[in-house]
């Protein structure tokens, strides 16, 4: 790109289909998180929670990377320059949408077609599912430039991995590709570039058929109950599906009706004929 690339344009997005399809846009730098791209992602994000055309949202990234990580220059170098107001600030701007896309209302699906660095593991693990191609390269590189794989890329790996992949994989600086990382649990599954997007797609077409109360409810669900014993979990979700019954009371009853009045379809091999439902 000659001119700079202006704010607008670090993040790319098109609707297809009830799909967003999300890029990370600076391919001529990698895809590296500036602070501009941090501040713009937000922005998109808050654009499609809500759209009534928008069921999915898949983030991925334009070119050779998913993303290279941080900006060192601008991210680092640049804010710290600008002392610790600078530096919260980034901090802010990045994990503030990362935050957000853990708490996305519509199911997340990260893509990753290419380079995965350091805190590109605060979106990856925002994402409730990631697919890679075989080609794609992962690595916690903080170590390699001298710093502790931070924003939050060693909890990530502590949570993700078991405890000896993640000290190898934050410790030793090297790369996995794909197939290692879903070997690993990073990823769902990993498979050729080529047949990446249409596998993403069929996954997201699976998505859009469900309720998607039932669908957010069940991905808050999982998130939250990692961290509670199971007493507390139990009475958690007894809960979450009382608060989703007051955003949808019909849904389950008319999953139950077609099943078991209207003999139309099998819970246990699909999803109901959401379109019957009253209201939808
Ligand atoms: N921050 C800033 N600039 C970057 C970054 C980054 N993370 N990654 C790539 N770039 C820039 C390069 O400096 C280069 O800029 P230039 O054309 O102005 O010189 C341009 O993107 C292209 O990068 P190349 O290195 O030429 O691309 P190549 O395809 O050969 O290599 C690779 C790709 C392996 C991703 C390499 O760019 C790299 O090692 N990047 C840094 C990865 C990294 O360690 N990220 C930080 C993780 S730690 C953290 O996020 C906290």
């Amino acid at each position: 790109m000659s001119t700079p690339r202006t704010e607008e344009q670090t993040v790319a997005f098109t609707v297809e289909n009830r799909i967003a399809w999300v890029r990370f846009n600076r391919p001529e730098k990698r895809n590296a998180m500036s602070p501009a791209l941090n501040r713009q992602m937000m922005r998109v994000l808050d654009e499609l929670e809500f759209r009534d055309d928008v069921g999915v949202l898949v983030l991925t990234g334009e070119g050779t990377a998913w993303t290279a990580g941080m900006d060192l220059n601008e991210y680092f170098r640049e804010t710290e320059a600008k002392g610790l107001a600078g530096t919260r600030k980034a901090q802010r701007e990045s994990y503030g949408w990362w935050r957000r896309l853990r708490w996305y209302q519509k199911p997340t699906i990260a893509m990753i077609n290419g380079w995965c660095f350091g805190g590109g593991y605060g979106p990856l693990f925002a994402c409730d599912l990631a697919f890679a191609a075989d080609e794609a390269k992962f690595g916690l590189s903080e170590i390699n430039w001298g710093i502790l794989p931070g924003g939050g890329a060693s909890k990530v790996a502590a949570e993700l991995l078991n405890f000896r992949h993640a000290m190898y994989h934050a410790m030793m600086g090297e790369n996995i590709d794909g197939k290692t990382a879903a070997q690993w649990g990073l990823v769902n599954e990993s498979l050729p570039l080529a047949q990446l997007k249409a596998r993403v797609t069929a996954v997201a077409e699976v998505l859009l058929q469900k309720n998607p109360v039932a669908l957010k409810a069940t991905k808050d669900a999982v998130r939250r109950v990692r961290e509670m014993n199971y007493d507390n979990a139990e009475d958690f979700l007894v809960r979450a599906q009382e608060a989703a019954n007051s955003y949808d009371n019909e849904g389950r009853k008319e999953g139950l009706r077609q099943f078991l009045d209207e003999k139309t379809y099998k819970p246990g091999l699909g999803a109901y004929d959401l379109s019957k439902q009253k209201g939808a």
